[in-house]
């Protein structure tokens, strides 16, 4: 794994974006793994600053989301599918019909989730999947102990997760009690991972997903048998890392052909 450690979810953000945009640049048809929640947002609005001033166009990439709320409509405010839309496809226009996402809807569940491992498979794979974190290691909705071989599928949010999540929704029983989600055996078929997380409500989650142990308590530590993850966080998600100043020495001396830089603030 390689660990980015930087001052503020600013940094941490242009940074993202920076990996993202080297990766359209070089391949417009890339085909992004599209993670929602908090974590994630400064990146789109990054890229989106990117696009707007004509130096980005996203228009021929794909997206895969990450998870969907199982039971509300793609109209809810707070379903991934407006989410994406409003965070993600309209800001960095992208082709809507170019980024699809599980149907939690679907009369047939067990069908709707083999429909979406096929068409990530129909369109290739996933080039760079971005990931935030649960504050109990969950990556995606992978809860606590999901298996490291799963699929796209339904799962039972936990508690925990309801309870953080509450805070996007009107009230606390408002939040759904089921999702789709890319199982963790999808996800570790990305090529690349990006994942993001910012804050000291993170620290503990990262620690366990950086330097382990690989458990099923911990699914996000699962990626440390990922051959190309990078981790960027800012120094809050950061402090409870053993090594940290190792991963900061590492950073600071990477050759120069593997450097991707820190874009300055605007
Ligand atoms: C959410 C999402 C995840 C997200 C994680 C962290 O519930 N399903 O995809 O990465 O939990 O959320 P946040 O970024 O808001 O902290």
């Amino acid at each position: 794994m390689e660990i980015v450690i930087l001052p503020d979810s600013g940094a941490v953000a242009r940074f993202g974006s920076a990996v993202l945009a080297d990766l359209v640049r070089k391949t417009p048809e890339a085909v992004l793994g599209l993670a929602t929640g908090s974590s994630p947002l400064g990146i789109y609005a990054e890229l989106a600053a990117l696009v707007a001033a004509g130096d980005l166009d996203c228009s021929r990439a794909s997206g895969f989301a990450l998870d969907e709320y199982v039971g509300i409509s793609e109209d809810h405010p707070q379903s991934y599918a407006h989410v994406l839309r409003t965070e993600v496809i309209e800001p960095l226009r992208m082709d809507p019909s170019r980024v699809h996402l599980p149907d939690g809807r679907a009369a047939d569940i067990p069908a709707a989730c083999d429909a979406y491992e096929a068409a990530i498979r129909a369109a290739g794979g996933i080039d760079l999947q971005i990931l935030g974190l649960g504050a109990n290691g969950h990556i995606g909705f992978n809860e606590p102990t999901s298996s490291f071989a799963s699929r796209t599928r339904i799962k039972t949010l936990a508690p925990r997760t309801r309870a953080d999540n509450a805070r996007f929704f009107d009230s606390p029983d408002e939040v759904p009690t089921h999702c789709l989600t890319q199982g963790l055996g999808t996800i570790l078929e990305a090529k690349r991972i990006l994942l993001v997380a910012q804050g000291e409500a993170k620290a503990d989650a990262v620690a366990r997903t950086v330097e382990g142990p690989v458990t099923a308590l911990c699914p996000g530590s699962v990626l440390q048998h990922h051959p190309h993850v990078t981790v960027v966080i800012d120094e809050a998600a950061a402090s409870g890392l053993q090594l940290a100043d190792y991963y900061r020495h590492v950073f600071e001396h990477k050759p120069e052909w593997q450097r991707i830089a820190v874009p300055p603030a605007s």
